[in-house]
């Protein structure tokens, strides 16, 4: 695999002050990646639809290290929402250490590092994913505006998302959208471990402006971390068998999204949530991490879709909250239904409305 590209040849000595500020926001996977080597090498292709309303916003303010600070350790503050958060340093740490061959710019700033995010916090929305490509793309302003060559748009996405997949493997797809791809996979030009690719076919018009409705069900700390829950996957009895039903989704995904199958697109989407918690289900150690409302909500779901003709359908990320996707067309009525039957399974009635977007937006 070619990392060297991401190895920057020549860079400015530069004593100004840099800032740089994006917005980017969180995913959903449609077919889930869930199992990983060293380093954050996904075992199967993943397909996300990128949000736009659950997003971060990140500040990085870059100053100069002096003579007498040393050049060899990566200097940050974090604050988040204002305040200094000592307990999300280390695994930002760990994200710049990994990153620093091919960054290696940030062993020379002291680095003020200042977020937010869109969504309530611990709403149980994964917020590595906004949070990470935020972080990368800041990075990537910083390179570009000491690169003495000139960077193309594609590459800096590239690069971003490859930087961002060492922070958090589905940070890799919240660099850009609509649909974007991450793992190399035979159907999909161009796909890579490495980092993610836009979907590259045209996609049917019933999938565009896709709606998700997010609905929280359950906003504490998840009991099991996808970190934990990827490991799980080694010595896991039926991780060959999911890491190829996976790849085989993504074939059969490509196709529904290019031929607008709405009904086949709800039947994959809610096999892959469904099979994505069977493996937790069944690793060792087990665990559960849906709740009795993330179900309730599941046979609302059903039970209106079978009584209106309705083309929402739900899909999970690891946690217990519910995601309802549906046609743009469909958004009143859905609305109403979430309001008038959902609502009620969810934390203090609260569920976030969101659209597809289309990715890091520079402030
Ligand atoms: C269930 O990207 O959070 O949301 O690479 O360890 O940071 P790390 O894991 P993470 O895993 C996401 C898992 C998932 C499915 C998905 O987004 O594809």
């Amino acid at each position: 695999m070619n990392t060297q590209q991401f190895i920057p040849k020549i860079l400015q000595k530069s004593t100004d002050n840099f800032s740089f500020t994006w917005k980017t926001p969180s995913n959903i996977a449609l077919v889930k990646y869930w199992g990983k080597t060293d380093p954050q090498i996904p075992k199967n292709a993943s397909i996300s639809f990128t949000l736009s309303n659950s997003h971060t916003i990140t500040t990085i303010d870059f100053t100069p290290k002096n003579d007498s600070d040393s050049q060899e350790e990566i200097s940050f503050e974090l604050f988040f929402e204002g305040k200094k958060k000592e307990d999300f340093k280390p695994k930002i740490a760990k994200f710049f250490d990994r990153i620093k061959a091919y960054c290696p710019y940030v062993l020379t700033y002291n680095m003020v590092i200042s977020s937010e995010n869109s969504f309530p916090h611990s709403s149980g929305i994964a917020s590595s994913a906004s949070g990470m490509s935020a972080i990368a793309m800041c990075l990537m302003s910083l390179e570009k505006s000491l690169t003495e060559t000139e960077m193309k748009p594609d590459f800096i996405n590239q690069k971003a998302s490859f930087l961002a997949r060492l922070g958090s493997g589905s940070a890799s797809r919240s660099i850009e959208g609509p649909l974007v791809v991450w793992g190399t996979h035979p159907e999909i030009e161009e796909s890579s471990d490495l980092f993610g690719v836009p979907f590259p076919y045209q996609v049917h018009e019933v999938f565009q402006n896709y709606q998700d409705a997010i609905l929280l069900v359950d906003k504490g700390e998840k009991q099991v971390s996808s970190t934990v829950g990827h490991d799980l996957m080694h010595n896991h009895p039926f991780a060959d068998q999911r890491f190829h039903q996976a790849n085989e989704n993504l074939t059969k995904i490509s196709k529904i999204l290019q031929h607008g199958d709405i009904d086949s697109f709800i039947n994959l989407v809610e096999s892959e949530a469904l099979s994505l918690h069977a493996m937790m289900l069944t690793s060792n150690p087990y665990f559960i991490l849906m709740k009795p409302n993330t179900l309730e909500i599941i046979n609302a779901i059903w039970r209106y879709r079978n009584e209106t003709g309705s083309k929402i359908c739900f899909t999970l990320d690891a946690g217990a909250n519910v995601h309802a996707l549906y046609p743009q067309n469909e958004s009143e009525k859905v609305l109403q239904f979430i309001e008038d039957e959902l609502s009620s399974f969810c934390q203090k009635n609260q569920y976030i409305c969101d659209v597809v977007g289309l990715g890091a937006v520079k402030l």
